[in-house]
């Protein structure tokens, strides 16, 4: 991270949210020189902050934080008025989850935009980086009722367990706003990154981050859809992404076939395309087919499950023990939000299965959302003890750690000659058959 070189132009900054996003962003920008007032409404999360406790998992995070904190330029606030209370720009990061009709549910924004307004310094810039579809920018505008303030759309596209990489390394930087000189203010607090800088309209730039989402989730739904094909006619999936990847027009990067795509922006931003789409007459059937391709892939995945027992579709699964490794939506994270793996562990104990997992983000004990989440599952504290008596294995996240996992240990503790479904192609195939075990993995012959 020292490539930066700090602006010399410091700007006080506020940051509402400190999530996934908000805590990225307000952490970074102090990063690159700026003073940033990071606001969230969850005091516990306000407090650890304030101690230098992350309370994400997101690697390099922590220590960006800490030194900020150090160097006096981030200081957490609770409450989103803090974040707009004497500071020039205001970057708007809480959540816009998936509402009742499938499109995003602004109430949030709505809420951070009211709770501003009457803070707001007179000039001040409101920037959403929130994901939100287009005309939003219009609806924080009307919310705010102030006619000296400029709201412009920034929407962002870190990935999670690399948030703090992509930030300050962005392919580019999108900026959307109908006033020039808005938007070219919010290119001066980025300029550090020396990164490519678009500015647009604001409904294009709205569009841009769903079309980003949306493309990326289809080229995984393809590749998923072509595993499929290569288990039916007996190809390699391996080989054919290796074969259309070296294609510079494909390219390598979002075919990993896997068990579906999830976590908190494809699924509910691939489902908000379809309807701001609808909303505005375009039936969007191809990004339809892309969703229906992701469903079919995790169930194609518990179906690999149940025919590894020989337990066929609609039978119970009373007393099979399934052991699961990784729940999270992917490896780097400890987000649960629309994970696949949470989604196969649930179908699989709603039809009577015993299972144990592990993940190494996810506690033994977890409280409050994460215990909802995995209502009936067994957490064990490490990959051999959830394998312990199970009649098939599951590898649902790639976590680097399980591809180094001791297959002999493992074939010790299944059940004799037990199946492991590997549904990120993490494991040698030859080297699981070694060790006495079965193999199945996703496209693979
Ligand atoms: P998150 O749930 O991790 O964090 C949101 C935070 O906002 C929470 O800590 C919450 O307490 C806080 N909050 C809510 N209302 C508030 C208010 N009025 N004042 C102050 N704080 C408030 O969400 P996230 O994953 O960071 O996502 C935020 C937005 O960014 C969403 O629109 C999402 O689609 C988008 N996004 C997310 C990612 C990602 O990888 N997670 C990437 C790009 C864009
Ligand atoms: C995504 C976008 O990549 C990011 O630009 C945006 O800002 C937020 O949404 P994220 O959800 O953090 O980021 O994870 P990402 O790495 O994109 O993975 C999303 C899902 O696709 C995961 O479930 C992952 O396992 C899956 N995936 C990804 C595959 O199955 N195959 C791949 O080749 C890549």
């Amino acid at each position: 991270m020292s490539d930066i070189v700090p602006t010399p132009t410091p700007s006080r900054l506020g940051v509402v949210g400190a999530g996934y996003v908000g805590l990225t962003t307000g952490a970074c920008l102090a990063h690159l020189g700026h003073e940033v007032v990071c606001a969230d409404v969850d005091a516990d999360r306000v407090e650890q902050l304030r101690r230098g406790q992350i309370p994400i998992v997101e690697e390099g995070l922590s220590e960006i934080v800490v030194a900020e904190l150090a160097s006096g330029r981030l200081s957490f606030e609770l409450g989103a008025e803090a974040a707009a209370t004497d500071t020039d720009v205001v970057f708007l990061c809480v959540p816009t989850p998936q509402g009742a009709d499938g499109g995003a549910d602004l109430r949030y924004i709505e809420a951070a935009a009211t709770q501003i307004a009457p803070v707001l310094k007179p000039g001040a810039l409101v920037v959403n980086k929130s994901t939100v579809p287009v005309g939003s920018t219009k609806v924080v505008e009307d919310v705010l009722q102030r006619n000296d303030v400029a709201v412009v759309s920034n929407p962002e596209f870190l990935r999670e367990g690399t948030a703090v990489h992509d930030f300050l390394h962005p392919d580019r930087v999108v900026i959307g706003s109908d006033d020039r000189a808005a938007g070219e203010r919010l290119a001066d607090v980025y300029a550090p990154l020396q990164a490519p800088i678009l500015i647009t309209d604001p409904a294009s730039a709205e569009t841009i981050k769903y079309a980003a989402n949306g493309f990326l989730a289809m080229k995984i739904s393809f590749v998923n859809a072509i595993s499929a094909m290569c288990e039916a006619v007996g190809a390699s999936v391996d080989d054919v992404v290796e074969g259309i990847g070296s294609d510079a027009r494909i390219g390598r990067s979002f075919l990993r076939p896997g068990p579906g795509w999830g976590g908190s922006c494809f699924p509910k931003d691939s489902k908000a395309l379809v309807k701001i789409a609808a909303d505005y007459g375009y039936d969007f059937t191809m990004m339809k087919g892309v969703i229906d391709v992701n469903e079919e892939q995790k169930r194609r995945m518990v179906a690999k499950v149940r025919e590894a027992v020989g337990v066929g579709p609609g039978l119970r699964l009373t007393g099979t023990k399934v052991g699961v490794l990784g729940l999270t939506f992917k490896a780097g994270t400890d987000d649960l939000r629309d994970s696949p793996s949470v989604t196969m562990v649930q179908s699989l104990v709603a039809a009577g299965a015993t299972v144990r997992a592990f993940d190494p983000t996810v506690e033994v004990a977890p409280t409050g959302p994460k215990a909802q989440l995995l209502a009936g599952v067994e957490l064990c504290a490490d990959p051999l003890s959830a394998a312990t008596g199970a009649a098939v294995l599951v590898i649902a996240t790639e976590w680097p750690e399980f591809a180094k996992l001791d297959l002999d240990a493992l074939a010790g503790v299944l059940v004799p000659g037990s199946a492991v479904v590997d549904t990120r192609n993490l494991l040698d195939p030859a080297a699981v058959r070694a060790a006495g075990l079965r193999y199945d993995g996703v496209g693979r012959r």
